[in-house]
């Protein structure tokens, strides 16, 4: 049997069971792809931990099938501020946002790293709401990658880097949903007592959660402004210090990658690929050995859901470098540019 399987009512079955018996499988989602166990099963949990390498440190986001079903990882009744913060975003879902709120006792402390809380959400993908109705427990599914390399957004790529062991070896089957449609991951809203604080920016704009909720995007994301004043990272790592594992994680290519603008200011090696947000002018593309472009028009929504395959396919041409456009941080270009700086940190730091 291969690993990669179509989205049929069978394999789905088959799915479910393997969830049941405390297997791993990778799941398509609308963001990413995720490495899927029983989030009521810790040992299943621990698996997830050994495949992606990832520290015990850095909770998972679980999974649910619908609203109806909040409690399988939440403890209800939620206190009243925080289920009327609940009630403005909740139509958002199923969709590409993950709330953080008060834990079930039956959400293990692998899933939460020991947290009191939990991040749950209802995805949007059709195959993993197919799946999930045929469980009887939530899903626990980080991003279905080895910890800090770029997060899979096509079934052929929930695997490691080329060369490297991969999580393959952890798996027993990858449903194929297609491309996934965002192609950034979900965005993270903590739901407190003293108000909602953005975690993660992610599918769903800063913006459209702020008018949610009534505030400023810079009341939501709070942290980013404070620490702003302070630091010389950049605004959403800042806001990502708050998700524990978020400030270490970097979706890095091994390729080291920069951004036009400091490349500009370099003297560039030999073999340089480039992603850009739109077509370049024939004498600018003459510059780069490979150029991926991931947008006719600049449209940002294009570019999130391209960008994670187009790094792959760069970081396996054989280049000495990555030169990547940016854009403003604003809607999904939050998102876009959260995950650009993280993965050209690890290079630059
Ligand atoms: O789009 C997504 O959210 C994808 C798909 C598969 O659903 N999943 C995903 O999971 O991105 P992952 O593991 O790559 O990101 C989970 C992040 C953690 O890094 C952590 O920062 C945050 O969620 N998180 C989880 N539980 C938390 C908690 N109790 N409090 C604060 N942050 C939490
Ligand atoms: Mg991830």
């Amino acid at each position: 049997m291969t690993l990669i399987q179509p989205p049929s009512d069978d394999v789905l079955d088959r799915a479910a069971a393997l969830l049941a018996a405390g297997k791993l499988i990778a799941i398509p989602t609308e963001t990413v792809y995720g490495l899927a166990a029983n989030a009521w099963d810790p040992d299943a949990v621990a698996k997830i931990f050994a495949a992606k390498q990832r520290p015990a440190t850095n909770p998972l986001i679980v999974h649910i099938a619908a609203i109806d079903r909040l409690d399988q990882a939440v403890r209800m009744p939620l206190e009243p501020t925080l289920q009327r913060q609940l009630d403005c975003v909740v139509d958002l879902w199923p969709g590409p946002l993950t709330v953080v709120l008060p834990r079930s006792n039956r959400i293990s402390d692998t899933v939460t790293a020991g947290r009191d809380t939990v991040a749950v959400r209802v995805p949007s993908h059709p195959v993993a709401l197919r799946l999930l109705e045929r469980c009887s427990f939530p899903i626990a599914a980080p991003s279905a990658n080895r910890s800090n390399y770029v997060s899979p957004t096509m079934a052929k790529h929930c695997d490691g880097p080329i060369g490297q062991p991969g999580i393959h070896q952890f798996i027993e089957m990858v449903i194929d949903g297609g491309d996934c449609d965002f192609g950034v991951e979900s965005t993270i809203v903590a739901l407190r007592p003293e108000g909602p604080k953005l975690l993660r920016p992610g599918g769903v704009s800063a913006e459209t959660l702020a008018e949610r909720f009534a505030v400023s995007v810079s009341e939501l994301t709070g942290a980013i402004a404070e620490s702003e004043a302070t630091s010389k990272g950049s605004e959403t790592e800042n806001a990502a210090m708050l998700a524990p594992g978020m400030m270490k994680e970097h979706y890095s290519p091994t390729t080291p990658l920069v951004l036009y603008d400091l490349a500009q200011r370099m003297a560039l090696p030999a073999r340089v690929g480039r992603i850009a947000f739109k077509p370049l002018s024939d004498a600018d593309a003459a510059r780069f050995s490979v150029v991926e472009t991931l947008s006719d028009s600049g449209d940002l929504h294009e570019v999130a859901k391209g960008l994670f395959a187009a790094l792959r396919r760069l970081d396996h041409a054989g280049l000495d470098l990555i030169v990547i456009d940016r854009c403003e941080p604003v809607g999904i270009g939050m998102a876009i540019m959260d995950r650009i700086h993280r993965a050209a940190a690890t290079h630059s730091s």
